[in-house]
């Protein structure tokens, strides 16, 4: 286990607004960043990190924590794994320790885990068989060969080959000790429902393993190495705990370097393209597995660059179906250029066909931008049409109009004027019409955004605050009573010497109070580290203690507080909205969680009391003394309060 001494380091010295910045398009606005949130799809920024604080939070999708947890959720990896993650990236010594830890998630993360293990071994199993096996060597190799693919490039995508036989694979990995129930989830094998009985997902197919980002071998695509077979050309592995589809493009990790190197990515549909073009000496490229283009996968991209260069196979068909997935990725704001090919060629042969250099020369002069691309696509149809013909000239407009860069966008107009055969006055008294209407947009654009994230936080706040439905249940009185310590834990209470956080401890460990224990989570965790914190310091927590927390859940907790609190009081003395702070308010906000927690829970007690004198078997008399004993703490709590309320 890591040494908590090493998660305080990683937590200080990774900002996390480096941290985020990898992945998110982070502005400034005063004391923190906004951006759009990389969890969830969404064009208004709804994501905040507090730099402060180490936190961040999303107002759209709830997500928040520290540094740590926005590892753990943008790359998919467990908290230690973050934290190594992390500590690799700082340069940052960690110091384990042997003590145990118990974790909620462990479950999932063993699961994670042993999914993790059998792929790294299959990985291993088809690289060997393709490479030391009589089978492999004799018929998958030559097939490698055949296509051209080097033995750097058969190393470098660590492709391998699967047996013909039906379960070569599954007798090998049950003799190595894995069980079915995790072959099953991996999906390396099926059962028959007739029989039971199992067998190997890939047989008799080359193997490309599928890496995600982080290195990491998540899935694999089995191809068919003869036409004469019936079988699918691909097969690939199901979507397991590692393996999203939508979120996955092929190529990314091996080529994030050269990608990042180039600020540029060739977009390809198939694994041998990508491997073509590669071994040609052009890698940064990535591979869509022959899907439209998803939004994850754009966000996937943009971490990397923001140039994205599509080549199309050259077919009509197939590129009027990715113009829509094209246009996601001129919204998302990254500069979209296609490369058609010839009709009948992919990438992996027509590469092959120019030679390195000539192809390399095919990119440089057929590279054009996407918008004037699409319009002489669509324009090659309307040549009798006028009426279709004003359509696609207003919708390649529109488009045109999504790019904020005005001499980027005068250059286009020009191309599209030769290129398309369009008037320039037609060109310009359209745009201009487009520009008013966008300015407009844009000046009440962040304002509106402003009031849009505020809505968010507020819907947060309400969630707990809506008097009707969650306000007597103990779950909200106890995230009042932690929100308070967070918030004004230091401060005191009234005139008197003592500070909240005194006072709720004492509180709370007032033998007549031994019922008023919390539990619900992450609230008894907070309120143990909080005790145990002011028995050493005498003073409760500060805010970025509570950010730092190893704990995932205290930090989460403290993003979502954090959070809201500094937006909400910001916008306040920004005149953005209206509503009361609570800075002078919380000695009253902390009579009232006091009363409510107390209230709702002797109530709960009286309640279970009095069910009992409609049970015959209980003793009547033992029950009314009960009664009579929490009516009269009822009584009692509030004569307390009251005495509290008149001297603040
Ligand atoms: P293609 O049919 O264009 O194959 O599918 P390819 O990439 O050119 O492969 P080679 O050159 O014939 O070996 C493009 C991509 O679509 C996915 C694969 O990711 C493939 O690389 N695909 C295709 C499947 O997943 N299943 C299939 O049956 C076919
Ligand atoms: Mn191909």
């Amino acid at each position: 286990m890591i040494d908590p001494s090493s998660i305080n380091q990683i937590v200080d010295l990774a900002h996390i607004e480096d941290v985020v910045g990898e992945y998110v398009n982070l502005k400034r606005t005063g004391g923190r960043y906004k951006g759009n949130c990389p969890f969830h799809d969404e064009k208004t920024p709804s994501f905040v990190v507090t730099p402060g604080m180490g936190i961040y939070k999303c107002f759209g999708c709830q997500k928040g924590g520290n540094v740590i947890q926005f590892v753990m959720d943008i790359e998919n990896l467990s908290f230690t794994e973050s934290a190594r993650f992390l500590a690799k990236k700082y340069g940052i010594d960690i110091v384990e320790t042997n003590s145990g830890n118990p974790d909620v998630s462990m479950e999932l993360q063993r699961e994670k885990e042993s999914l993790q293990a059998l792929n790294d071994f299959a990985l291993t199993y088809f690289q060997d068989q393709l490479l030391n096996h009589e089978e492999g060597r004799t018929t998958a190799l030559p097939y490698f060969k055949e296509r051209g693919y080097t033995k750097e490039s058969i190393d470098f995508w660590k492709v391998g080959y699967s047996p013909a036989s039906w379960t070569a694979f599954y007798e090998y990995a049950k003799v190595k000790g894995y069980s079915e129930d995790v072959l099953l989830k991996a999906g390396l094998i099926k059962q028959r429902e007739k029989d039971g009985s199992y067998y190997d997902l890939f047989r008799n197919r080359v193997i490309f393993p599928l890496v995600a980002v982080n290195g990491k071998v998540i899935g694999f695509a089995g191809r068919v190495m003869s036409k004469v077979d019936k079988a699918p050309k691909y097969v690939n592995s199901p979507e397991t705990l590692l393996y999203k589809k939508s979120d996955f493009l092929y190529a990314l990790s091996q080529s994030k370097s050269e990608i990042r190197k180039y600020d540029k990515v060739y977009l390809m549909e198939g694994y041998t393209d990508v491997m073509t073009l590669q071994q040609a000496g052009i890698g940064n490229v990535a591979a869509s597995s022959g899907t439209a283009l998803t939004p994850g996968q754009i966000r996937m991209v943009r971490r990397f660059t923001s140039n994205v260069t599509v080549i199309y196979d050259g077919d009509v068909a197939g590129m009027k179906a990715s113009l829509r997935g094209i246009d996601l990725l001129l919204e998302q704001d990254l500069n979209v250029r296609v490369v058609p090919l010839p009709v009948g060629q992919d990438p992996d042969s027509y590469c092959k066909e120019l030679g390195s250099d000539g192809f390399k020369d095919y990119l440089k002069n057929h590279e054009q931008n996407f918008i004037v691309f699409k319009a002489e696509l669509l324009l090659k149809e309307t040549v009798n049409d006028p009426l279709r013909k004003s359509e696609v000239i207003s919708d390649i407009l529109s488009s045109l109009s999504l790019i904020s860069d005005k001499i980027k966008r005068e250059l286009l107009l020009k191309e599209l004027q030769t290129k398309c055969d369009i008037p320039i006055q037609t060109l310009y008294s359209e745009i201009n019409k487009l520009d008013r209407k966008n300015r407009q947009n844009d000046s009440q654009k962040s304002i509106s955004q402003e009031l849009s994230l505020l809505k968010q936080v507020e819907a947060t706040i309400n969630e707990y605050a809506d008097p009707n439905t969650e306000a007597l249940s103990d779950k909200h009185q106890e995230r009042a009573l932690i929100r308070m310590i967070m918030l004004h834990g230091n401060k005191p209470v009234g005139t008197e010497d003592l500070k909240i956080i005194e006072f709720i401890i004492q509180e709370l460990d007032d033998e007549e109070n031994a019922s008023f224990q919390l539990v619900h989570e992450p609230f008894t965790s907070i309120l143990e580290y909080v005790r145990e914190y002011y028995t050493q310091n005498n003073n409760a927590p500060e805010a970025v203690d509570y950010a730092k927390h190893p704990n995932t859940s205290i930090s989460k907790f403290a993003a979502e507080i954090y959070s809201s609190d500094h937006i909400l009081s910001k916008a306040y003395s920004d005149n953005l909205i209206n509503i009361r702070t609570e800075d002078d308010n919380y000695p009253k906000e902390l009579i009232d969680i006091f009363l409510n927690l107390r209230r709702t829970k002797i109530e709960e007690m009286i309640l279970e009391e009095q069910k009992k004198l409609l049970d015959p078997e209980e003793d009547d008399s033992e029950v009314l003394q009960v009664l009579d004993y929490l009516v009269g703490l009822r009584r009692k709590i509030a004569e307390q309060i009251g005495a509290v309320t008149a001297r603040l």
